[in-house]
């Protein structure tokens, strides 16, 4: 049994003009110790996706399948135990998360917050570890006592992954964690979070629609299309699937020579979630699209070692 597990879920959005089919049966597992990165487009369903794991979803969401943490199923949960959960278990860092900090409370307070909410520590024990938090994320002791707008960006950043490590969680969940910060700050963050999560044999799902800083993170990639997953495959070893070799070329490695002769971004623009089309969703924009592939969806399917792809070409070669 896998720490993470789902299982066909799908997740639409009631709107007034109908439904919208935001993650259309996506199943995957992930083990405590491992990183795996959801990479696709914006709007391919990945936050949705994020939020759907702790029932963090607006009202007007409806989930279907099945999400399990440590072999129980969240969406059965009722809401005590989903707050026993949140933090405790499992956290989230969500883009620009920084600004969700609290501006008039001091960082340290806000740090302390969930162990002296989940009673997992005494306020003289949270100190200590609110210390050892700021330590652990680069940060001096001595900023507990500082104010929200005191620090920079990427500092805040810092101080929401102490948050989400505070309680020791098994899983932690990072949709867009640096994307609102600079290059070189992003790069800190980054290392940072996979440090941390190697050390503590936690295990990270990290969202971006940026491929190279997946890459270098995290030991499986997941690509989506359309609220689909149409690739799974380990990090580093290349793409299958015509729509994540795109992605994937128009991320040139830096210093690579090779790189700069690959295609550039790709045609044409994400379906209409609304009106997405017949058979594979990617066959529109898809260079290698066969007369079959209007008509016929194709499931994920084996497409070499421990890598799954849902095209039609895929474990053929
Ligand atoms: N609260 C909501 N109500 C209705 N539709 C929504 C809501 N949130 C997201 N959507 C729609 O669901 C689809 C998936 O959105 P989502 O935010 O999950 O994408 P994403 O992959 O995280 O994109 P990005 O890279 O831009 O963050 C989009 O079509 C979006 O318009
Ligand atoms: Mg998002």
């Amino acid at each position: 049994m896998s720490l993470l597990e789902l299982d066909d879920v799908s997740i639409t959005y009631r709107l007034a003009d109908g439904e919208l089919p935001a993650v259309r049966g996506v199943s995957l597992a992930l083990d405590a110790g491992q990183a795996l990165g959801v990479v696709g487009e914006s709007g391919s369903g990945k936050s949705t996706l994020a939020m759907a794991l702790l029932r963090l979803l607006p009202k007007d969401a409806r989930v279907t399948g099945s999400v399990r943490l440590d072999g129980e199923d969240v969406l059965a949960m009722k809401w005590g135990r989903l707050r026993a959960v949140r933090w405790a278990q499992a956290s989230i860092v969500f883009q620009g998360a920084q600004h969700g900090l609290n501006p008039v409370r001091r960082i340290g307070e806000q740090i302390a917050e969930p162990l002296l909410v989940h009673k997992l520590a005494d306020p003289d024990r949270a100190r200590r570890r609110v210390a050892e938090l700021l330590d652990q994320v680069g940060l001096p002791a001595w900023r507990a006592k500082s104010y929200p707008h005191e620090l920079s960006g990427g500092q805040r950043q810092r101080v929401m992954i102490a948050m989400a490590l505070a309680c020791e969680p098994r899983l932690i969940v990072a949709d867009e964690p640096t994307t609102a910060l600079d290059v070189m700050v992003q790069a800190q963050v980054l290392t940072l979070i996979r440090e941390l999560v190697a050390a503590e044999d936690i295990a990270l799902l990290m969202i971006s629609h940026d491929l190279s800083v997946l890459a270098d993170l995290c030991d499986r990639l997941v690509v989506m299309y359309a609220g689909r997953v149409v690739e799974s495959a380990p990090a580093g070893e290349g793409f299958t699937h015509p729509y994540s070799k795109a992605l994937a070329a128009a991320f040139p490695t830096i210093g690579d020579p090779a790189s700069r002769l690959a295609p550039q971004g790709l045609g044409g623009d994400p379906p209409d979630p609304l009106q997405l089309p017949t058979g594979c969703v990617f066959h529109p924009r898809c260079p290698v699209a066969l007369d079959t592939c209007s008509t016929v969806e194709i499931d994920l399917r084996p497409a070499g070692d421990r890598r799954t792809a849902a095209c039609v070409l895929a474990g053929e070669a």
